[in-house]
């Protein structure tokens, strides 16, 4: 029987764990890990279990047994029920003072919920938000950990040597209390789709509008990448463009791909929450919307026989389109953060976490999906003011925006000339506007609802009073 000297357990082999798992050995940590499928191990075992580092085995209170206390495991299981059994399965197992670390996707009430069922039990939980997928999880992932904060302290060093690091620093922090990581996770992927939207958006204007080939696109998003607007979505954009099809290499392989975007839940979860909270999140949204929109190709295709575009062509030329699609869509990036980051802020307020937006900033900027060099800047705006609301409030970032708006615009209505859907462009040139908007036509909203429903208003000049009047009787 092995010794109990394992640093850290790890149930769930699969992509996830496994790289996660060879990730801990290479820097030095001891790793046992666990997985109910007998194949998955032994294959597990077969190709890495020599180092001495790495023991994987087939029976979960072998695992436990390995561990030494008081005890730390990360479960990188799907979300929902396997997370439960996890737990169910650990309890028993478990001393108190004893980690469990919920690697996955979880939503934070879940989190919320196992935190305070582990309590009961004394023992500790964390919710912690992993980006990056395979690659980051083996050569250094963003990892957002929430909860007990002596929950953190105890693994710190584990998460600080994998994490990905950028100018020395690791891409990785506790968060906040209670489901602040899983929470922060959340909101990532919402920034996620939005960019994903705009980019793809990018992608329509070029080719079907401006009938470039996929050869020049990824030269262009290269072009891109390689200044200010530099990310991770935007450098696998690139090499997507370039990767022909293996069925026939006379064309590119993602114009064989199906134009149906499918979606796990997260975005989902961060418009809603959105909502909750009251905070305008139009970019998310949208990008759900479309991805939403996408799965109806039938009535799509229907459509496409019957409803006609405007059929006029582009008012201005297409190389001046080609130069204003970067800076729309640096403004339109900036607005995704901004969107995302203020909802951490209001959330972080609602919830009690004690998120520091500069640190969420931080630890994005490398390792995960959403890393981008704007962060840097991001970054930089909340050190320079710890309590922003809003990026478009920063000194630089929302001048920034602002000198880039006339491309927005641009863009915008290029799109509408051509008949092409750019609606997280539109969303964020309407957010813009909206956002600078000192007066807005809402105070009609007001008196509508006063109209027909008593609902009540306040009048400009005499704020913090409630009227209402018969607007019939005139
Ligand atoms: C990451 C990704 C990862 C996953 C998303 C995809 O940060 O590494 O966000 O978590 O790829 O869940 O989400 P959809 O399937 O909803 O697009």
């Amino acid at each position: 029987m092995p010794e109990s000297r394992f640093d850290i357990g790890i149930i769930g082999a699969g992509t996830m764990g496994g790289n996660l798992a060879l990730n801990i050995a290479d820097h030095g940590f001891s790793v046992a890990v666990y997985d109910a499928d007998p194949d998955r191990v032994s294959e597990f075992a077969q190709k890495y279990g020599r180092s001495g580092k790495i023991m994987a085995v087939g029976l979960l209170a072998e695992m436990v047994d390995m561990l030494r206390r008081p005890r730390a495991v990360l479960a990188l299981v799907p979300a929902g029920k396997p997370v439960d059994d996890v737990i169910e399965s650990l309890i028993p197992r478990f001393e108190q003072g004893d980690l469990i670390i919920d690697g996955g996707n979880s939503h934070f009430r879940d989190t919320d919920r196992r935190a305070a069922l582990l309590a009961e039990k004394s023992m500790l939980f964390m919710g912690m938000g992993i980006s990056g997928g395979e690659s980051g999880a083996r050569h250094g992932p963003s990892l957002m950990p929430g909860g007990s904060a002596e929950a953190y302290e105890r693994i710190k060093a584990i998460l600080e040597s994998i994490a990905a690091h950028v100018n020395g620093d690791p891409c990785v922090a506790h968060l906040g209390s209670g489901s602040a990581g899983h929470y922060v996770k959340m909101v990532h992927n919402g920034i996620e789709y939005a960019l994903m939207q705009l980019i793809s958006e990018t992608y329509d204007i070029m080719r079907r509008g401006l009938k470039i080939p996929p050869n020049r696109l990824a030269d262009i998003y290269s072009e891109w990448n390689a200044g200010k607007l530099n990310s991770y979505l935007l450098e696998i954009t690139a090499q997507i463009f370039r990767f022909k099809d293996p069925q026939d290499p006379r064309h590119v392989l993602v114009d064989m791909v199906l134009d149906k975007a499918s979606q796990k839940g997260t975005g989902k979860w961060t418009s809603w929450e959105a909502m909750d909270r009251q905070v305008p999140t139009p970019n998310i949204d949208t990008a759900l919307m479309m991805r939403n929109l996408s799965d109806r190709l039938a009535e799509r295709a229907k459509a496409s026989m019957r409803l006609l575009g405007p059929g006029n062509g582009l008012k201005e030329s297409g190389d001046l389109l080609l130069r204003q699609l970067p800076d729309a869509y640096y403004a339109g990036m900036v607005m995704c953060y901004a969107q995302g980051l203020e909802l951490l802020g209001e959330a972080s307020r609602a919830y009690g976490y004690g998120l520091d937006l500069e640190v969420a900033a931080r630890i994005w900027r490398g390792g995960c999906i959403i890393r981008s060099a704007i962060l840097e800047d991001i970054r930089a705006a909340y050190g320079r003011e710890p309590g922003l609301l809003n990026l478009l409030l920063d000194e630089e970032l929302g001048i920034e925006v602002a000198k880039k708006q006339n491309a927005l615009r641009a863009v915008v209505s290029a799109a509408t000339e051509l008949g092409l859907p750019a609606p997280g462009f539109s969303a964020s040139l309407a957010y813009f506007d909206a956002y600078r908007s000192a007066l807005l036509p809402v105070n009609l909203i007001q008196a509508q609802r006063d109209y027909f429903g008593h609902h009540t208003y306040e009048r400009r000049d005499m704020p913090g009073k409630a009227f209402h009047t018969e607007w019939s009787e005139m």
